[in-house]
């Protein structure tokens, strides 16, 4: 299949800078070449262009209630993101975005919920489930899940909520960090939690076989959401937002291969990103390294 990848240098949702070049260390880390090695053919579409707003205010622009920092610039790009996503798909072709932050999740999860309904997988240590009334950051990189379901203020916009993707067809797999108020919502919700200490009593692998059970129920195709910092900070260093307790090396891979397979038998897979990768955090680009090499085992690559 033809993979295409989307760059989204994109830093207005995350608390640091630097998470802008995560694309560029991406590719440096042999990308395409470990694409090809999964069988897969890669098509590099560069980077979408970012807003600059280094002479901006970062409140400006206030949605309704709350608080969510450079919105304007998040909303401009995710945008974008959505339209080369849905554009990709329309061609026959795979879309492989490449964060920047997490905020970019909002395009892709758009942009693959136009024309399907669509299912996702939640890599993350973080719930990602903030709205800006309950934000305690303000980061729009901790709320794409909540903007993608149209919770909060982001239920009055037209540009967040992904059309055709229910709450019911989202799993979580290695949550470890959940803040207040997330987890009101989290209770609320119907989207289906599998933390760390699933990972811990049932193996990875089993995890992510009944997460895909959830987000191929009643759907067209899975969406997969690869946030580095899912992995536990000793293995991926180069993350904004770090939090101890993530997936080894030999668990992510794992769970990426787990997710191959079924691909291989049932093809669910329809759009992925990869975010949060920050190489002025990271130690000798290990991080991105790590992010090509699962993007590889997604796409189906084996040792032998
Ligand atoms: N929950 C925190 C917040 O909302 C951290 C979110 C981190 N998200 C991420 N995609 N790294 O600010
Ligand atoms: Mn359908
Ligand atoms: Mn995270
Ligand atoms: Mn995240």
């Amino acid at each position: 299949r033809t993979v295409r990848i989307i760059g989204a240098p994109m830093d207005y949702g995350a608390n640091r800078r630097g998470v802008d070049m995560g694309p560029s260390a991406i590719r440096y880390a042999d990308l395409a070449d470990r694409l090809g090695e999964a069988g897969v053919e890669p098509i590099d579409d560069g980077d979408l262009s970012m807003p600059r707003a280094e002479e901006r205010d970062p409140d400006a622009d206030q949605p309704t209630r709350g608080n969510a920092k450079f919105l304007r610039e998040v909303e401009d790009v995710c945008r974008r993101v959505s339209d080369r996503v849905a554009a990709t798909l329309a061609d026959g072709e795979f879309p492989l975005v490449l964060g920047g932050d997490h905020s970019v999740a909002i395009g892709s999860l758009a942009g693959s919920a136009r024309e399907a309904d669509l299912g996702a997988i939640w890599f993350d240590a973080h719930a990602d489930l903030n709205t800006p009334e309950t934000s305690p950051s303000g980061n729009v990189h901790g709320m794409p899940l909540a903007a993608a379901l149209g919770y909060g203020a982001f239920g009055e916009t037209e540009w967040a909520p992904a059309p055709r993707l229910r709450a019911s067809s989202i799993a979580y797999v290695g949550l470890r960090s959940i803040d207040e108020r997330e987890r009101e919502l989290l209770r609320e919700s119907e989207l289906t939690v599998f933390t760390m200490s699933d990972i811990d009593q049932r193996g990875v692998s089993s995890v992510v076989e009944d997460a895909l059970s959830v987000a191929t129920d009643g759907t067209d195709g899975v969406h997969v959401s690869l946030d580095l910092d899912w992995l536990d900070p000793k293995t991926a260093p180069g993350v904004g937002t770090p939090v101890r307790g993530g997936v080894t090396y030999r668990e992510a891979h794992a769970a990426l291969e787990a997710l191959s397979r079924r691909d291989r038998a049932d093809n669910i897979l329809r759009s992925i990103d990869v975010v949060e990768v920050n190489p002025i955090l990271d130690e000798g680009n290990e991080t991105a390294t790590l992010a090509a090499e699962l993007t590889a085992s997604a796409f189906g690559k084996r040792i032998f």
